[in-house]
Formats: structure tokens, C-alpha cells, sequence
């Protein structure tokens, strides 16, 4: 009788402590989360936390997540190490209550035979030890569990742009990108509107426009970063959604805004799109891209390495570098979105000559802030607040004195 009421309740109590375990070391690991993420942050920023004297605030904001943490950890330790006295003292109240109920059984009106007590009390006491097992395991499941929805939250994460099934490879790239109308937003903020551009192989296609205009988001539609929400998007006439994505990517080249670099060696920086280029061609992609004679100026050559995301280089150096990556590449396509920051004129001139060289021969599309990297353009696209606004070449643009000519003119004053 008595066990049978204080088994459940027993049942209930290590349930508790259990769910109240994962609960907290839930918790834990999200804030493991962010404090990596933070770390990462400040490290790659140290300079910009040290220049705008923000070391206090970044700081208070690492303290302030330790202290959570380890008032986290506080939580989880006290619960694990509740949850063994407590296991204890259930085990060791049921048993006394099997012997003073059982013993009032035997001595009080001859129900239970001596014997059959000492030898229901003997097997008794061997089910207490598996019993104390079975709720450490209890525990044990719901810490793993915690971490397995953990890792589930982040592998079911929905992919915004995915293959369809059987899709079709794009082996080679033949004669056209078109957009037609073309629309895209982030959630709800709609970003670009109504677009139809046709890049034809062989051509260089450049887009302009103010900072936010929605240049760059374009440009990652076609290596489908991001899906296009209204309209289609076409490869040799066939919607780039029917190719695989791995066939798609390997025929373009992308040279992003900001230079992304790898903490290894410049050889591995430039080989990032084909690890099987012989120590030629990466000499060979390097000299392309102007690269070669700041390279083997450095002590390591080809193989020192470049900090992290490239911080023993120059800005112009790094730019160099993505160039060659892109080179090595050796893809048809090429997009190229350039760099803001602000180089002298020597490097600018040395990046400009690099662009230059990779762009032959192949079908580029230039997002291009220094109006004088693309007067020679097939075609100049002015963007504006997600739309095309203005399009032509350099001459026909002048002459229409609208948007272009007042970026010409605003630039010229710098
Ligand atoms: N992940 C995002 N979520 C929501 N909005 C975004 C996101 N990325 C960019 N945007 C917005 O989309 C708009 C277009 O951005 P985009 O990067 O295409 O501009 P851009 O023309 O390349 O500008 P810039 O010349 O400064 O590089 C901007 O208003 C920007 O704030
Ligand atoms: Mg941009």
C-alpha cells in the first residue's frame, strides 16, 4: 500500500528536477551562443572598439553574460546535486516504511510468516539500486534531449533556396541573363521593383545608383543568395531555379563589397574556388590580378599567412587578393561589387588594372561606385530606390541629364 503511494510520488519529484535540468541547460547553451559570437565580434572589431574608446561598454556587455551564465550553471548544479540526496532519502523512507509496515504484518496476527518477510524485504532491497540508476538516467536523457532540440532547431531551419528535385546542370553559359520583372523583398520590406535588364554574353552590364539603391541585392539574385520574390530570372532562356545550384555557382565568380578572407596562407585564400590548382595557375591568377609582386615582397611568399580576414594586408592588397581568387576561378560570369572604401590612386590604380585584365572575355556585371571604372560599359543601369530609373551608355546618359549626369557631377566635385 504504502509503497504504491510513494512510488508515483517519488516518480514525480526526479520527473521535476529532470525537466527543470534541461530547461537550464537550454539556457546555458544559448548563452554559450552568444558569447562566442561576442568574442568573435570583438576581436574582429578590436580596432574600431579601441578607436571609438568603447572598450568599457564592450566590456560590461562580456561580464554581463558571464554572470548569466554562471548563474545558470549555479542552477544546473543545484539541481544535480539535489537530485541525488533526494533519491537517497526516497529510497531509504520506502524501505523503512516496507519494514515497519511488514514488520507490523508479521507481529501482529500471524499474516506473514516470518521468512517470507526477510526474504520479500531481501529481494526488495535489490530493486533499490536499479531503481536509483533509473533516475540518473532520467536526468542523463533530458540533458542530452536539451542538446539534441538544440541541434535540431538549427539543422530544420528552413533553406530559403534550395534545389528542386532532378534539376538540370548548367554545363555552359551560351548567351544570356535576363530579368524580367523582377521583384524582391526582405519579409515585407520590398526592395527592388519591376526589373528587366538582359546581360548578353561577351558584355559588361554596370549598375549605379545610390548607396541602398538595391545594387548589390540584384546582384546576389543571380548566384540565387536570395530567391526572387516577383518575376523571373533567366539563364540562356530557362529560370535559374531549374539548374542545380552547384552547377549554377560554378559559372559565375563573385568579387563581394566587402573582401572575405580566410586566416591561412595566400595560396589557400586564392585556390578558395579550385583546391586543385597547381602552384602555375595560382602564380599565374596572382600576376592577373596584380597581386604577384606584393606577394613574394612578403616573407612567407605564397605561403605566409594573412591574419584574421586578411589583417596583415593593406585594403587594396585584399582586394587584390579576392580578385585573383576570382581569376583562378576562371568562370564565365563575373560579379563584381566594388569595393567603397577609399584607396589611393596608385592602388586604386593597380585594383582597376586587375579588374580590367579579368574581365576580358567574359560576361561581367560591375556594381560600380567610381563612375570612371565604367564609362567604357556596354551598358550603365541607374538604379534608384529598387527601380531602374535610367539606362544607356556613358554618352547617351550625359546626354539625357538626368540621374547619371548628377552622379558625374558629384563625383567630379570630390
Ligand atoms: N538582410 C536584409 N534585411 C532587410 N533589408 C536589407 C537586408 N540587406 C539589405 N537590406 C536593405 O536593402 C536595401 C538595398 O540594399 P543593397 O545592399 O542592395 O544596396 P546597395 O545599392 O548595394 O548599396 P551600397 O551602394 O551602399 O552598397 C537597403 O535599403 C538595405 O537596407
Ligand atoms: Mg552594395
Amino acid at each position: 500500500m504504502f509503497v504504491f503511494v510513494l512510488l508515483p510520488i517519488a516518480g514525480f519529484v526526479v520527473g521535476r528536477i529532470g525537466r527543470s535540468l534541461k530547461k537550464q541547460t537550454n539556457k546555458a547553451q544559448v548563452k554559450w551562443g552568444e558569447i562566442l559570437s561576442q568574442m568573435e565580434e570583438t576581436l574582429t572589431g578590436l580596432r574600431i572598439i579601441k578607436g571609438f574608446n568603447a572598450e568599457q561598454k564592450v566590456k560590461k556587455q562580456f561580464y554581463g553574460l558571464i554572470d548569466d551564465i554562471f548563474g545558470i550553471k549555479n542552477r544546473i548544479s543545484y539541481r544535480r546535486d539535489l537530485a541525488s540526496p533526494i533519491s537517497e532519502f526516497l529510497g531509504v523512507t520506502i524501505l523503512s516504511g516496507v519494514l515497519w509496515f511488514g514488520g507490523n504484518l508479521v507481529l501482529n496476527g500471524d499474516i506473514l510468516s516470518p521468512g517470507s518477510f526477510i526474504t520479500y524485504v531481501a529481494l526488495f532491497s535489490q530493486i533499490i539500486n536499479p531503481a536509483k540508476a533509473l533516475s540518473q538516467a532520467v536526468y542523463n536523457v533530458n540533458r542530452g534531449t536539451a542538446t539534441l532540440d538544440r541541434l535540431n532547431e538549427i539543422l530544420e531551419a528552413p533553406v530559403t533556396v534550395n534545389d528542386i528535385a532532378n534539376p538540370m546542370q548548367l554545363n555552359e553559359f551560351k548567351e544570356s541573363i535576363s530579368f524580367e520583372n523582377v521583384g524582391f523583398s526582405y519579409q515585407d520590406d520590398s526592395i527592388l521593383h519591376n526589373i528587366n535588364l538582359t546581360v548578353k554574353k561577351g558584355k559588361l552590364v554596370a549598375l549605379v545608383g545610390s548607396s541602398g539603391a538595391g545594387k548589390s541585392t540584384l546582384a546576389d539574385l543571380v548566384p540565387r543568395f536570395h530567391d526572387v520574390s516577383e518575376g523571373q530570372l533567366l539563364i540562356d532562356g530557362i529560370n535559374i531555379k531549374n539548374y542545380s545550384l552547384h552547377s549554377l555557382r560554378k559559372q559565375i565568380s563573385i568579387v563581394t563589397q566587402e573582401p572575405i578572407l580566410f586566416n591561412d596562407t595566400i595560396a589557400a585564400n586564392i585556390a578558395l574556388g579550385k583546391p586543385e590548382a597547381t602552384e602555375d595557375e595560382i602564380i599565374a591568377a596572382a600576376k592577373i590580378a596584380n597581386a604577384y609582386d606584393f606577394i613574394i615582397k612578403k616573407e612567407g611568399g605564397f605561403n605566409s599567412t594573412i591574419g584574421d580576414r586578411g589583417s596583415k594586408l593593406s585594403g587594396g592588397e585584399r582586394q587584390r587578393l579576392t580578385i585573383a581568387r576570382a581569376v583562378l576561378k576562371n568562370p564565365p560570369i563575373l560579379i563584381l561589387d566594388e569595393a567603397t572604401s577609399a584607396l589611393d590612386t596608385e592602388s586604386e590604380k593597380l585594383v582597376q588594372d586587375a579588374i580590367n585584365n579579368m574581365m576580358q572575355n567574359r560576361t561581367s556585371i560591375v556594381i560600380a561606385h567610381r563612375l570612371s571604372t565604367i564609362r567604357h560599359a556596354d551598358e550603365i543601369i541607374v538604379m534608384q530606390k529598387g527601380k531602374i530609373v535610367e539606362r544607356g551608355n556613358h554618352e547617351t546618359l550625359l546626354a539625357q541629364n538626368g540621374y547619371y549626369q548628377k552622379l558625374i557631377e558629384m563625383q567630379e566635385v570630390k
